[in-house]
Protein backbone atom coordinates (compact mmCIF):
# COMPACT_ATOMS: atom_id res chain seq x y z
CA UNK A 1 0.00 0.00 0.00
CA UNK A 2 1.55 3.16 -0.99
CA UNK A 3 1.67 6.02 1.91
CA UNK A 4 -0.70 9.10 2.47
CA UNK A 5 0.36 12.19 1.47
CA UNK A 6 -0.28 15.89 2.51
CA UNK A 7 -0.52 17.97 -0.29
CA UNK A 8 -0.94 22.29 0.24
CA UNK A 9 -4.40 22.96 -1.29
CA UNK A 10 -4.17 26.48 -1.00
CA UNK A 11 -2.22 29.55 -0.08
CA UNK A 12 -2.78 32.74 0.54
CA UNK A 13 -0.56 35.98 2.46
CA UNK A 14 -0.76 39.55 4.03
CA UNK A 15 1.24 42.53 3.54
CA UNK A 16 0.81 45.38 5.61
CA UNK A 17 0.20 48.58 3.80
CA UNK A 18 3.07 50.86 4.38
CA UNK A 19 6.11 51.02 2.42
CA UNK A 20 9.69 51.41 3.99
CA UNK A 21 11.88 52.34 1.45
CA UNK A 22 15.62 52.67 1.29
CA UNK A 23 15.14 56.00 0.35
CA UNK A 24 13.49 56.66 3.79
CA UNK A 25 16.20 54.71 5.57
CA UNK A 26 19.03 56.81 4.25
CA UNK A 27 17.43 59.23 5.87
CA UNK A 28 16.92 57.38 9.59
CA UNK A 29 20.12 55.80 9.26
CA UNK A 30 23.48 56.40 8.05
CA UNK A 31 23.01 53.79 4.83
CA UNK A 32 22.31 54.30 0.90
CA UNK A 33 20.32 52.93 -1.49
CA UNK A 34 23.68 51.56 -2.94
CA UNK A 35 24.71 49.85 -0.11
CA UNK A 36 21.36 47.77 0.61
CA UNK A 37 20.51 47.34 -2.90
CA UNK A 38 24.12 45.41 -3.38
CA UNK A 39 24.88 43.70 -0.26
CA UNK A 40 21.34 41.96 0.25
CA UNK A 41 18.98 42.74 -3.31
CA UNK A 42 16.44 44.78 -1.04
CA UNK A 43 14.44 47.82 -2.40
CA UNK A 44 11.74 48.02 0.33
CA UNK A 45 10.00 46.24 2.93
CA UNK A 46 6.49 46.28 4.23
CA UNK A 47 5.40 47.43 8.00
CA UNK A 48 2.70 46.87 10.32
CA UNK A 49 2.06 49.95 11.65
CA UNK A 50 -1.04 50.73 14.32
CA UNK A 51 -1.46 50.38 18.35
CA UNK A 52 -2.35 46.88 19.41
CA UNK A 53 -1.71 44.92 15.98
CA UNK A 54 0.47 42.20 16.19
CA UNK A 55 1.63 39.32 14.11
CA UNK A 56 -2.06 37.08 14.46
CA UNK A 57 -3.55 40.19 12.96
CA UNK A 58 -1.65 39.97 9.68
CA UNK A 59 -2.08 36.31 10.23
CA UNK A 60 -6.25 36.48 10.41
CA UNK A 61 -5.91 38.50 7.38
CA UNK A 62 -4.24 35.79 5.55
CA UNK A 63 -6.73 33.10 6.91
CA UNK A 64 -9.90 34.94 5.79
CA UNK A 65 -8.71 35.68 2.40
CA UNK A 66 -7.58 31.41 2.09
CA UNK A 67 -11.29 30.82 3.92
CA UNK A 68 -12.89 32.93 1.18
CA UNK A 69 -10.78 31.49 -2.40
CA UNK A 70 -11.08 27.75 -0.58
CA UNK A 71 -14.11 27.68 0.40
CA UNK A 72 -13.21 26.15 3.67
CA UNK A 73 -15.08 26.91 6.94
CA UNK A 74 -13.80 27.55 10.13
CA UNK A 75 -15.18 24.55 11.43
CA UNK A 76 -13.88 22.81 9.21
CA UNK A 77 -10.38 22.98 10.70
CA UNK A 78 -8.63 20.47 12.87
CA UNK A 79 -5.31 21.67 13.62
CA UNK A 80 -3.23 25.30 13.59
CA UNK A 81 0.51 25.61 13.63
CA UNK A 82 1.87 29.01 13.50
CA UNK A 83 5.50 29.83 13.02
CA UNK A 84 6.52 32.84 14.28
CA UNK A 85 9.55 34.58 15.99
CA UNK A 86 7.27 37.66 16.63
CA UNK A 87 4.88 35.77 19.01
CA UNK A 88 1.64 38.67 20.12
CA UNK A 89 3.15 37.84 23.28
CA UNK A 90 5.00 35.31 25.67
CA UNK A 91 2.35 32.88 26.22
CA UNK A 92 -0.11 31.82 24.77
CA UNK A 93 1.00 30.59 21.78
CA UNK A 94 0.19 33.24 18.80
CA UNK A 95 -2.05 30.00 16.97
CA UNK A 96 -3.86 30.31 19.93
CA UNK A 97 -4.92 33.55 19.58
CA UNK A 98 -5.27 33.23 15.73
CA UNK A 99 -7.96 30.21 16.19
CA UNK A 100 -10.03 32.60 18.67
CA UNK A 101 -10.17 35.59 16.24
CA UNK A 102 -11.23 33.33 13.64
CA UNK A 103 -13.64 31.02 15.67
CA UNK A 104 -11.91 27.78 15.13
CA UNK A 105 -13.96 25.39 17.48
CA UNK A 106 -12.67 21.76 15.91
CA UNK A 107 -9.16 22.61 16.59
CA UNK A 108 -5.85 22.48 18.08
CA UNK A 109 -3.11 24.49 17.66
CA UNK A 110 0.55 25.39 18.60
CA UNK A 111 3.28 27.82 17.58
CA UNK A 112 6.78 26.42 16.12
CA UNK A 113 10.17 28.49 16.95
CA UNK A 114 12.63 27.87 14.14
CA UNK A 115 13.55 31.33 13.45
CA UNK A 116 13.50 31.48 9.64
CA UNK A 117 13.29 27.51 8.96
CA UNK A 118 10.16 27.89 11.28
CA UNK A 119 7.43 27.67 8.19
CA UNK A 120 9.42 24.48 6.65
CA UNK A 121 9.55 23.12 10.20
CA UNK A 122 5.89 23.71 10.54
CA UNK A 123 4.98 21.74 7.09
CA UNK A 124 6.75 18.73 8.00
CA UNK A 125 5.08 18.62 11.17
CA UNK A 126 1.40 19.12 9.42
CA UNK A 127 2.49 16.77 6.93
CA UNK A 128 3.33 14.09 9.66
CA UNK A 129 -0.17 14.48 11.49
CA UNK A 130 -1.83 14.19 8.00
CA UNK A 131 0.01 11.10 7.34
CA UNK A 132 -0.53 9.93 10.08
CA UNK A 133 -4.33 9.77 9.24
CA UNK A 134 -5.63 11.62 12.31
CA UNK A 135 -5.90 15.02 10.75
CA UNK A 136 -7.17 16.62 7.81
CA UNK A 137 -7.42 19.97 7.32
CA UNK A 138 -4.17 21.61 8.63
CA UNK A 139 -3.73 25.53 8.46
CA UNK A 140 0.34 25.99 8.61
CA UNK A 141 1.16 30.24 9.07
CA UNK A 142 4.50 31.49 8.86
CA UNK A 143 3.76 35.03 9.80
CA UNK A 144 6.23 37.67 11.88
CA UNK A 145 6.16 41.62 12.64
CA UNK A 146 9.69 41.97 12.98
CA UNK A 147 9.48 45.50 12.81
CA UNK A 148 8.43 44.51 17.00
CA UNK A 149 12.20 43.06 17.19
CA UNK A 150 14.37 45.68 14.96
CA UNK A 151 16.47 48.52 16.44
CA UNK A 152 15.67 51.16 14.08
CA UNK A 153 18.96 52.76 15.05
CA UNK A 154 21.11 49.88 14.35
CA UNK A 155 21.68 49.94 10.63
CA UNK A 156 23.18 46.24 9.97
CA UNK A 157 20.20 44.89 10.67
CA UNK A 158 17.45 47.58 10.39
CA UNK A 159 17.29 47.35 6.72
CA UNK A 160 17.04 43.99 6.20
CA UNK A 161 13.90 42.74 7.84
CA UNK A 162 10.33 43.09 6.78
CA UNK A 163 6.39 42.17 8.16
CA UNK A 164 4.30 39.88 6.35
CA UNK A 165 2.23 36.58 7.18
CA UNK A 166 1.48 33.84 4.79
CA UNK A 167 -1.15 30.59 5.14
CA UNK A 168 -1.17 27.06 3.51
CA UNK A 169 -4.23 24.67 3.72
CA UNK A 170 -2.70 21.53 3.84
CA UNK A 171 -5.04 18.08 3.46
CA UNK A 172 -4.81 14.53 2.32
CA UNK A 173 -3.11 14.20 -1.61
CA UNK A 174 -6.14 12.80 -4.00
CA UNK A 175 -3.41 12.41 -6.43
CA UNK A 176 -0.37 11.14 -5.11
CA UNK A 177 1.21 14.74 -5.14
CA UNK A 178 2.48 16.41 -2.34
CA UNK A 179 5.15 16.55 -0.04
CA UNK A 180 7.89 13.75 -0.94
CA UNK A 181 10.77 14.84 1.05
CA UNK A 182 12.27 16.75 3.76
CA UNK A 183 15.17 16.99 5.69
CA UNK A 184 15.85 19.69 8.53
CA UNK A 185 18.39 19.89 10.72
CA UNK A 186 19.82 22.36 13.78
CA UNK A 187 22.60 23.02 15.50
CA UNK A 188 22.32 25.19 18.49
CA UNK A 189 25.33 26.53 18.86
CA UNK A 190 24.96 28.61 16.26
CA UNK A 191 22.42 30.67 18.60
CA UNK A 192 25.63 33.22 19.54
CA UNK A 193 25.42 34.49 16.35
CA UNK A 194 21.86 35.20 15.67
CA UNK A 195 19.52 35.86 18.57
CA UNK A 196 17.75 38.20 20.78
CA UNK A 197 19.89 38.87 24.00
CA UNK A 198 16.98 39.61 26.52
CA UNK A 199 13.22 39.25 27.21
CA UNK A 200 13.24 35.17 27.97
CA UNK A 201 13.81 33.52 31.34
CA UNK A 202 17.91 33.49 31.48
CA UNK A 203 17.00 37.43 30.98
CA UNK A 204 14.30 38.93 31.61
CA UNK A 205 13.14 42.39 30.97
CA UNK A 206 14.51 44.78 33.15
CA UNK A 207 14.95 49.00 32.60
CA UNK A 208 18.99 47.74 32.03
CA UNK A 209 17.92 44.97 29.47
CA UNK A 210 15.82 48.44 27.70
CA UNK A 211 18.48 51.14 27.97
CA UNK A 212 21.17 48.45 26.34
CA UNK A 213 18.81 47.41 23.21
CA UNK A 214 19.10 44.15 24.08
CA UNK A 215 15.20 43.56 22.48
CA UNK A 216 16.23 43.50 19.27
CA UNK A 217 17.65 41.12 16.52
CA UNK A 218 21.64 40.51 17.19
CA UNK A 219 23.23 39.43 14.12
CA UNK A 220 26.61 38.68 13.26
CA UNK A 221 26.00 39.02 9.30
CA UNK A 222 29.00 37.56 8.02
CA UNK A 223 29.42 34.64 10.28
CA UNK A 224 25.68 33.63 9.52
CA UNK A 225 26.10 34.45 5.85
CA UNK A 226 28.65 31.64 5.58
CA UNK A 227 26.03 28.88 7.41
CA UNK A 228 23.95 29.81 5.24
CA UNK A 229 25.21 29.67 1.96
CA UNK A 230 26.91 26.47 3.28
CA UNK A 231 23.93 24.32 4.97
CA UNK A 232 21.66 25.90 2.54
CA UNK A 233 23.06 24.72 -0.32
CA UNK A 234 24.30 21.46 1.57
CA UNK A 235 20.57 20.71 2.27
CA UNK A 236 19.21 21.76 -1.47
CA UNK A 237 21.98 19.55 -3.43
CA UNK A 238 21.30 16.84 -0.65
CA UNK A 239 17.19 16.20 -1.05
CA UNK A 240 17.24 16.45 -5.13
CA UNK A 241 20.29 13.47 -4.68
CA UNK A 242 18.15 11.08 -2.33
CA UNK A 243 14.89 11.98 -4.75
CA UNK A 244 17.25 11.47 -8.08
CA UNK A 245 16.55 14.58 -9.07
CA UNK A 246 18.63 17.12 -11.39
CA UNK A 247 18.36 20.41 -12.00
CA UNK A 248 16.48 19.98 -15.35
CA UNK A 249 13.89 18.05 -13.36
CA UNK A 250 12.71 20.68 -11.02
CA UNK A 251 10.44 23.51 -11.99
CA UNK A 252 10.61 25.60 -9.36
CA UNK A 253 13.15 26.44 -5.97
CA UNK A 254 11.66 28.64 -3.69
CA UNK A 255 14.67 29.65 -1.33
CA UNK A 256 13.99 31.74 2.45
CA UNK A 257 14.48 35.39 1.36
CA UNK A 258 17.19 36.04 3.65
CA UNK A 259 19.52 37.79 1.11
CA UNK A 260 19.74 37.41 -2.86
CA UNK A 261 23.43 36.57 -2.90
CA UNK A 262 22.75 33.59 -0.39
CA UNK A 263 20.01 33.05 -3.06
CA UNK A 264 22.45 33.26 -6.15
CA UNK A 265 25.28 31.03 -4.37
CA UNK A 266 22.62 28.22 -3.43
CA UNK A 267 21.01 28.34 -6.47
CA UNK A 268 24.51 27.92 -8.66
CA UNK A 269 25.23 24.77 -6.35
CA UNK A 270 21.91 23.59 -7.09
CA UNK A 271 22.88 24.15 -11.28
CA UNK A 272 19.57 26.15 -11.49
CA UNK A 273 18.73 28.48 -14.25
CA UNK A 274 17.55 31.67 -12.41
CA UNK A 275 14.09 31.84 -14.27
CA UNK A 276 13.48 29.05 -12.09
CA UNK A 277 13.83 30.64 -8.90
CA UNK A 278 11.69 32.50 -7.25
CA UNK A 279 12.90 36.09 -5.96
CA UNK A 280 10.70 38.83 -4.09
CA UNK A 281 13.39 39.81 -1.52
CA UNK A 282 13.48 43.22 -3.47
CA UNK A 283 9.94 43.91 -1.89
CA UNK A 284 9.47 42.76 0.89
CA UNK A 285 13.11 42.08 2.73
CA UNK A 286 13.25 39.35 4.79
CA UNK A 287 10.30 38.75 6.37
CA UNK A 288 11.80 35.45 8.44
CA UNK A 289 8.60 32.82 8.56
CA UNK A 290 6.27 34.51 5.98
CA UNK A 291 9.28 34.68 3.20
CA UNK A 292 8.40 31.05 2.19
CA UNK A 293 4.64 31.25 1.86
CA UNK A 294 4.76 34.97 0.58
CA UNK A 295 6.67 33.29 -2.63
CA UNK A 296 4.53 30.41 -3.43
CA UNK A 297 1.19 33.32 -2.62
CA UNK A 298 2.95 35.30 -5.58
CA UNK A 299 3.80 32.77 -8.10
CA UNK A 300 0.25 30.55 -7.51
CA UNK A 301 -1.06 31.21 -10.72
CA UNK A 302 2.20 29.53 -13.01
CA UNK A 303 2.09 26.64 -10.67
CA UNK A 304 1.28 23.46 -11.89
CA UNK A 305 -0.06 20.00 -10.84
CA UNK A 306 2.95 17.59 -11.02
CA UNK A 307 5.43 20.50 -10.60
CA UNK A 308 8.38 19.51 -8.77
CA UNK A 309 9.37 22.29 -6.03
CA UNK A 310 11.86 22.69 -3.73
CA UNK A 311 11.77 25.01 -0.04
CA UNK A 312 14.81 25.48 0.90
CA UNK A 313 15.82 27.88 4.11
CA UNK A 314 18.50 28.85 6.63
CA UNK A 315 17.99 30.62 10.19
CA UNK A 316 18.63 31.43 13.44
CA UNK A 317 19.02 28.38 16.08
CA UNK A 318 21.01 27.87 13.55
CA UNK A 319 18.34 25.85 12.20
CA UNK A 320 17.97 24.89 7.90
CA UNK A 321 16.12 22.40 5.87
CA UNK A 322 14.72 21.36 2.33
CA UNK A 323 11.54 20.06 1.53
CA UNK A 324 10.98 18.62 -1.86
CA UNK A 325 6.84 18.83 -3.13
CA UNK A 326 5.04 18.01 -6.22
CA UNK A 327 2.70 20.52 -6.61
CA UNK A 328 -0.62 19.27 -6.14
CA UNK A 329 -3.23 21.40 -7.60
CA UNK A 330 -3.73 23.99 -11.09
CA UNK A 331 -5.08 26.99 -9.60
CA UNK A 332 -8.68 28.20 -11.24
CA UNK A 333 -8.93 31.74 -12.08
CA UNK A 334 -12.19 33.28 -12.03
O1 LIG B 1 17.40 35.17 7.78
C1 LIG B 1 18.21 34.17 8.21
C2 LIG B 1 19.56 34.45 8.64
N1 LIG B 1 20.16 35.70 8.21
C3 LIG B 1 20.92 35.75 7.12
O2 LIG B 1 21.02 34.82 6.35
C4 LIG B 1 21.73 37.03 6.91
C5 LIG B 1 23.14 36.71 6.53
N2 LIG B 1 24.02 37.89 6.43
C6 LIG B 1 23.85 38.85 5.50
O3 LIG B 1 22.91 38.83 4.71
C7 LIG B 1 24.92 39.92 5.41
O4 LIG B 1 26.00 39.56 6.21
C8 LIG B 1 24.42 41.34 5.79
C9 LIG B 1 23.48 41.86 4.73
C10 LIG B 1 23.75 41.30 7.13
C11 LIG B 1 25.61 42.30 5.86
O5 LIG B 1 26.32 42.30 4.63
P1 LIG B 1 27.91 42.08 4.61
O6 LIG B 1 28.31 42.19 3.23
O7 LIG B 1 28.20 40.79 5.33
O8 LIG B 1 28.42 43.33 5.41
P2 LIG B 1 29.34 43.39 6.71
O9 LIG B 1 28.55 43.05 7.92
O10 LIG B 1 30.61 42.63 6.45
O11 LIG B 1 29.69 44.92 6.75
C12 LIG B 1 30.52 45.52 5.73
C13 LIG B 1 30.58 47.03 6.00
C14 LIG B 1 30.90 47.38 7.44
O12 LIG B 1 31.68 48.54 7.45
P3 LIG B 1 33.28 48.46 7.65
O13 LIG B 1 33.50 47.77 8.97
O14 LIG B 1 33.78 47.66 6.48
O15 LIG B 1 33.69 49.89 7.63
C15 LIG B 1 29.57 47.72 8.03
O16 LIG B 1 29.64 48.62 9.12
O17 LIG B 1 29.30 47.60 5.72
C16 LIG B 1 28.89 48.38 6.86
N3 LIG B 1 27.45 48.34 6.92
C17 LIG B 1 26.66 49.21 6.30
N4 LIG B 1 26.93 50.26 5.51
C18 LIG B 1 25.89 50.97 5.00
C19 LIG B 1 26.68 47.44 7.59
N5 LIG B 1 25.38 47.73 7.39
C20 LIG B 1 25.35 48.84 6.60
C21 LIG B 1 24.30 49.62 6.05
N6 LIG B 1 24.63 50.66 5.26
N7 LIG B 1 23.00 49.33 6.27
Amino acid sequence: MTKKKAAITGVQAYVPEYILSNQELEIMIDTTDEWITTRTGIKERHILKGNGLGTSDMAVNAAIGLFKKTGIKPEDIDMVICSTVTPDMPFPATANIISDKLGLINSFSLDINAACSGFLYSLVTATKFIESGTHKKILVFGADKMSSIVDYTDRTTCVIFGDAAGVVLMEPSENGYGVMDSILRTDGSGRMHLHQKAGGSVKPASHNTVDEHEHFVYQEGQAVFKFAVKNMADVSVNIMKQNNLTSDDIAWFIPHQANLRIIDAVSRRMGLDKDKVMINIQRYGNTTNGSIPLCLWEWEDQLKKGDNIILSAFGGGFTWGAVYLKWAYDKVIS
